[in-house]
C-alpha cells in the first residue's frame, strides 16, 4: 500500500520511522543495488522558498534511484507568481510526476495537497511549521552515530520560535523512550505555545535554558539552528538577538567524548569554522545522509519494494 503524504512527522509512527532508517542504512551500504529502483518514475520538486540541501539531496535521491526530476527552485519563475492557486498546480502536477517535494510557507498546505494531489507530496519545510524529512534524518544520524535515540539527553539551540526543523524533531523525539531535552534559547525566541502543548500531550518532559554551557556536561546530542532572519517580524529584533548564540571550542571542555553537535543548515555564525576539525562536529555527515533517508523516503511513498 502506497503512503500518502507527508506533512508532519506526528502522524508518523515509530515503527515506520525505524522501518525508513532501517532502509535508509541499507542503501547507504549498498547503494548501487538500488540503482534502477525508481525507473521511469518523475518526481517534482516544487519550491516556492529558498532551498540548497532539501532541494538538491531529494533530487540527487532520485537521480540514483534511477529517476527522473523536474521542477523549479523560486516562486518567481513558477506561475504562482501570476496568481495560480496552489490546488490548481496540484491538479496538474497529478499528471506530471509520481511523487512530489514541496516546500511553501503557506500553513494549510498540507489540508490542500490531501483535497487535491493524488499523487504521494512530501514536505520539504512548511513556513514556521515543521520539516518532517529533516527531523527523519536528524533522528536517522542520532541513531547512527549513538546507536541508539532512547535514553539521550539533546540541547536544542537557537531560533526555537521560527526554525520549523525544531517542532518536527521534537515531535520525532517524542515516540522514544526517556529523552530528555533541554531547549537552549533567548526567552524572546522560546518555542510555540502549541508546539509546547502537543509535546505535553506526547509525555516529552523538557527544561528550559538559555546558556549552553550550564547544560552541555549532560548532552548526548548538542543541535544547533541558525536564526531565521527573514522571518522577523521586527529587524532590530534580530539585530539584538544575532551572534548571541555561538559555540566556542572552550565551551565544550566539559562535553561528553562521545557527544555530537548537528546542525540542519545553514550555518551562520552560531558555529565558527574552527570547530568543523573537532570530532563532535557531524553536520556534514548529517546532510550526507539526507540523501539516503530521502532515497528510503521516496521508495516507500511510492511503494516500490
Ligand atoms: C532548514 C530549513 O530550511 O528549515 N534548512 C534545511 O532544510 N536544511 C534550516 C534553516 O533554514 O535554518
Amino acid at each position: 500500500m502506497n503512503l500518502e503524504h507527508l506533512f508532519t512527522i506526528r502522524r508518523m509512527s515509530k515503527n515506520l520511522m525505524e522501518d525508513i532508517f532501517d532502509l535508509a542504512s541499507s542503501i547507504e551500504e549498498k547503494p548501487d543495488s538500488f540503482a534502477e529502483k525508481c525507473k521511469g518514475k518523475i518526481l517534482a520538486a516544487l519550491f516556492f522558498e529558498p532551498s540548497t540541501r532539501t532541494r538538491l539531496s531529494f533530487e540527487s535521491a532520485m537521480l540514483r534511484l534511477g529517476g527522473q526530476i523536474l521542477g523549479f527552485s523560486s516562486a518567481k519563475v513558477s506561475s504562482s507568481s501570476k496568481g495560480e492557486s496552489i490546488a490548481d498546480t496540484f491538479r496538474m502536477l497529478n499528471h506530471y510526476a509520481h511523487i512530489a517535494v514541496i516546500r511553501h510557507y503557506i500553513e494549510g498546505i498540507g489540508e490542500i495537497a490531501k483535497e487535491f494531489a493524488t499523487i504521494p507530496m512530501i514536505s520539504g519545510g512548511t513556513g514556521t511549521q515543521e520539516h518532517p524529512t529533516q527531523a527523519l534524518l536528524d533522528l536517522y544520524t542520532i541513531r547512527k552515530e549513538l546507536g541508539k535515540v532512547d535514553d539521550i539527553t539533546i540541547g536544542i539551540m537557537g531560533d526555537l520560535l521560527y526554525g520549523r526543523t525544531i517542532p518536527s524533531l521534537l515531535f520525532g523525539l517524542a515516540k522514544y523512550d526517556n529523552v530528555k531535552v533541554h531547549l537552549i534559547s533567548p526567552p524572546a525566541l522560546h518555542i510555540r505555545k502549541n508546539v509546547k502543548l502537543r509535546l505535553e500531550e506526547n509525555g516529552l518532559a523538557f527544561r528550559v535554558t538559555e546558556n549552553h554551557k550550564e547544560v552541555i556536561d549532560e548532552l548526548d546530542v548538542l543541535y544547533v539552528t541558525r536564526l531565521q532572519k527573514e522571518r522577523f517580524p521586527d529587524p532590530t529584533d534580530y539585530e539584538r538577538l544575532k551572534g548571541a548564540y555561538q559555540i566556542r571550542k572552550s565551551d565544550l571542555r566539559k562535553a561528553k567524548d562521545s557527544m555530537i553537535i548537528l546542525h540542519p543548515l545553514p550555518r551562520v555564525s552560531e558555529i565558527p569554522f574552527e570547530l568543523d576539525e573537532l570530532k563532535y562536529a557531524k553536520y556534514f555527515d548529517q546532510a550526507k545522509n539526507g540523501v539516503w533517508v530521502r532515497m528510503a523516503l521516496i521508495l516507500k511513498y511510492l511503494g516500490v519494494d
